[in-house]
């Protein structure tokens, strides 16, 4: 079995979690971060590069005989670092730039459900020429209504307004004040759908695909779903709602329709496709939104649920030869609760130092925003670790996760209790 040499880009919690099941797998050599954080930092060597500086990237990739790319966040997808690779003929963990517009564009994506009858919201698309139309369009349904930049706006850019006169004065912030930047200059008005979320991750390799363990988190800073949206606070898998017999129909009419989808329009996606999901209580279905890439923090709860090696999963896919990777997924629920930084997800603090509680063997504290300076540790980000415990179930891995997470020391340090609350 020949072993490889990795490189990981970027810099979250997602990365540590997914750098920690690398070491795990017999098939690594070395493992390269760029940049990774203070926590990934034990488990690699970092290379100070930017994600998204493709031509610094190849430089590493030649020196440091990198074998794989394993890309976690969306914006070097989006920009083309699949493409960019594929040229040079190393592969790559992630979509290509065509067909990472499932994340990249909001239209995009809405058009290519569309035309493979997969449930959605239906919509309307908005632009500065269609700007009365859209106004009009908003007159006409009822609210709330849903305004979603077309484009990347790290996970800020969806507004659920009330009130009418909001939703049009908002329309108008985003297309013509380009409240979101370029990413507001297109909106995707949508009908706003009642229900529970949660989200599924299926990898694929174009043509085969295997269904990782379904997770649902927590995205608003304050208990009971209040306040801000963030990146995310916190995430179970199982979400114990997500029965058998769900988890066949969102196969059948959404993970199945998807994958041919992509295959039919030539859209090569070597990756995960990460599906968020509305159930409504009349039981139907809906997509909400596509990612091309792991979720933060779900990835901190699904990987510990898988029990096969997973860089051999990624491997597979990005080699197109998922068909022959066995699947393995461990019966344990696992929770995971992020300690936030005093502010976030507005402007917060960094540098503040910090102290971590002792490892202990069952729950794992996953670096999020955190670094070294000389030879402290600090604070880096608004997300600055999540708390995974595993557990016989979910009540028992949100406990655990939830004290050590209180364990977690730095100034203005907080984490929702509240994390999994319908569910003990
Ligand atoms: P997104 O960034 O697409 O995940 O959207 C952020 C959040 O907005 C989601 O997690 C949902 O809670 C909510 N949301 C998005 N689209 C809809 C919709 N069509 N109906 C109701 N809620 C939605
Ligand atoms: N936790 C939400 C996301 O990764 O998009």
């Amino acid at each position: 079995m020949k072993k490889m040499n990795v490189l990981l880009l970027g810099s979250g919690g997602r990365e540590h979690a997914l750098a920690r099941s690398f070491s795990l797998s017999p098939r690594l050599d070395k493992l390269f971060l760029a940049p990774g954080n203070a926590g990934s930092h034990s488990l690699g060597e970092p290379v100070d590069c930017s994600p998204t500086d493709f031509e610094g990237l190849a430089q590493i990739v030649e020196q440091d005989h990198i074998d794989f790319i394993c890309v976690g966040p969306e914006q070097p997808l989006v920009e083309g670092v699949y493409d960019f690779f594929a040229e040079r003929d190393v592969p790559v963990f992630g979509p290509s730039q065509a067909a990472a517009q499932l994340e990249g564009s909001k239209g995009f994506a809405k058009a290519f459900m569309s035309r493979h009858n997969i449930p959605t919201a239906s919509y309307m698309e908005v632009t500065a020429d269609s700007l009365e139309e859209g106004m009009r369009h908003l007159e006409r349904v009822s609210g709330p209504y849903v305004l979603k930049a077309d484009g990347l706006a790290a996970g800020k850019g969806v507004l659920i307004l009330d009130s009418l006169d909001e939703a049009k004065s908002s329309l108008r912030n985003m297309i013509i004040e380009q409240q979101f930047g370029q990413s507001s200059a297109r909106v995707v008005i949508e009908e706003f759908i009642t229900g529970i979320e949660f989200s599924v991750f299926v990898l694929t390799d174009g043509k085969d695909y295997k269904i990782l363990p379904t997770a649902k988190d927590y995205k608003r800073v304050g208990e009971g779903d209040t306040g801000l949206n963030t990146g995310g606070m916190g995430a179970v898998s199982p979400p114990p709602f997500v029965s058998e017999d769900i988890m066949h129909k969102v196969e059948h009419s959404i993970i199945q329709p998807t994958i041919k989808g992509l295959h039919q329009e030539g859209l090569i996606y070597h990756g995960v496709v990460y599906i968020g999901l509305i159930l409504s209580e009349a039981g139907d279905f809906h997509v909400i939104e596509y990612n091309c890439r792991f979720g933060d923090p779900e990835t901190q709860v699904v990987l510990p649920r898988i029990t096969s090696d997973v860089l051999e999963a990624c491997w597979s896919a990005a080699t197109e030869n998922l068909k022959n990777y066995k699947l393995s997924i461990d019966t344990q629920c696992a929770s995971t609760v992020v300690v936030a930084s005093k502010g976030y997800p507005e402007a917060y603090a960094k540098d503040l130092p910090m102290i971590l509680p002792d490892p202990c063997h069952d729950a794992f504290i996953y670096h999020a925003g955190t670094k070294r300076h000389r030879d402290e540790l600090v604070s880096n980000g608004g997300r600055v670790v999540s708390v995974t415990a595993l557990g016989d179930d979910l009540k028992s891995s949100l406990t655990r996760a939830k004290e050590v997470a209180g364990q977690v020391q730095f100034d203005g340090a907080f984490y929702r209790a509240d994390i999994g609350y319908e569910f003990i």
